[in-house]
């Protein structure tokens, strides 16, 4: 079998790279701004949901010190919907810091990215590969699976992360880095994809212990999975006449920190629904909705059941909690299960 190497993938990268909006045009320079807004929103988060958001976040804040000088809160607002807001936080925070600190330069130099909020090894490699043409060794999700596949390696997951480390190192080429990161990438998200590779297309093939041994789904090696834990809990959709809704802001650490919600019970693996009315708010009309929101966390999967009741338009807020004005829902920083649980009471409209 021939040995892998990084010019039949960067060929293959000029010939078939995606075109996303964060790319340079083949030969530019890319504004380390824009890679390090898109590497922290590609986190765990797909292309697709991305391109929007990063967009967005450009056409607000053009430059490191907008962002740096924007405030927390309309930065939130902009992320809602992203997910994982922590990332949102430091964003904001990691601005800051190279605003102040930095001159509103980002550091080329991967130790020193190192030390900037939210930037943990897998972007500070990419920012200085991509941004800055430094050699870096990058290893994301897609690059994990490519490689593991490439040298079969047959340790489980995630054991085997320092061997397809080390794999990855030995044939990141010196120059092109950058583009050798993101031909990694593009390749394990079109070609060498979790299910039915597309083998014929791939310029590894050739190179590839994987297909060779014609077990390429097999790497990189899994344990099974342990069944995500179910959690429940209650929202109260309290709707004035006005059609404000009663809001709270969450801890600004831990879970969806700092985002904004309707008021609710803990979310839990021994919810009781028959005690979840006495958790209200408020004293009102309350009815349980028919149906419920299943929202899909990391760690858990939760199912809500949405109370909802109408409040007239004098009602006062209890402490800790606001009137989100009708025309202020869209802006305000609901995560995507908050934006469920609002959808599903405004489309029962007989409560
Ligand atoms: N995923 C994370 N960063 C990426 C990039 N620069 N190109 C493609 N996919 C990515």
């Amino acid at each position: 079998m021939r040995k892998p190497d990084s010019r039949s993938l960067l060929d293959w990268y000029d010939r078939h790279r995606r075109d996303l909006p964060w790319r340079a045009r083949a030969g530019a320079t890319t504004d380390p701004y824009a890679v390090w807004l898109s590497e922290i929103m590609l986190q765990q988060t797909t292309v697709q949901a991305v391109k929007s958001y990063y967009l967005k976040f450009l056409t607000l804040w053009p430059t490191v010190d907008a962002l740096a000088s924007a405030p927390l809160d309309d930065v939130m607002k902009a992320w809602a919907g992203l997910g994982y807001y922590s990332r949102a936080r430091n964003l904001h925070a990691c601005a800051g810091v190279v605003a102040r600190e930095h001159g509103g330069r980002f550091p080329p130099d991967e130790a020193e990215l190192l030390l900037l909020p939210g930037v943990g090894p897998y972007t500070a490699a990419a920012i200085a590969a991509i941004a800055f043409g430094r050699r870096a060794v990058v290893v994301d999700g897609n690059v994990e699976r490519v490689a593991a596949r490439l040298f079969a390696i047959s340790q489980t997951m995630p054991q085997a992360k320092a061997a397809i480390r080390a794999a990855v190192d030995a044939f990141t080429p010196k120059n092109r880095a950058g583009d050798f990161a993101q031909g990694m990438m593009d390749l394990g998200a079109t070609i060498c994809t979790p299910r039915n590779p597309a083998c014929g297309l791939c310029p590894f093939m050739p190179a590839c212990a994987a297909h060779a041994s014609g077990e390429m789904e097999r790497y990189p090696v899994r344990t099974p999975k342990e069944k995500r834990p179910q959690r429940a809990g209650a929202a109260f959709f309290l709707e004035r006449s006005d059609g404000a809704v009663l809001v709270r802001t969450r801890p600004p650490r831990g879970l969806l920190g700092g985002m904004t919600e309707v008021p609710g019970t803990p979310w839990s693996g021994d919810f009781d629904l028959a005690k979840a009315a006495d958790a209200a708010p408020v004293k009102a009309n309350w009815r349980l909705l028919p149906g419920g929101v299943d929202h899909i966390f990391t760690h858990f999967a939760l199912r809500l059941s949405v109370f909802a009741a109408k409040a007239r338009v004098g009602s006062k807020a209890p402490a800790g909690m606001r009137w989100a004005t009708h025309d202020d829902l869209a802006d305000e920083a609901f995560p995507t299960v908050m934006r469920k649980v609002i959808a599903h009471a405004q489309n029962r409209a007989e409560f």
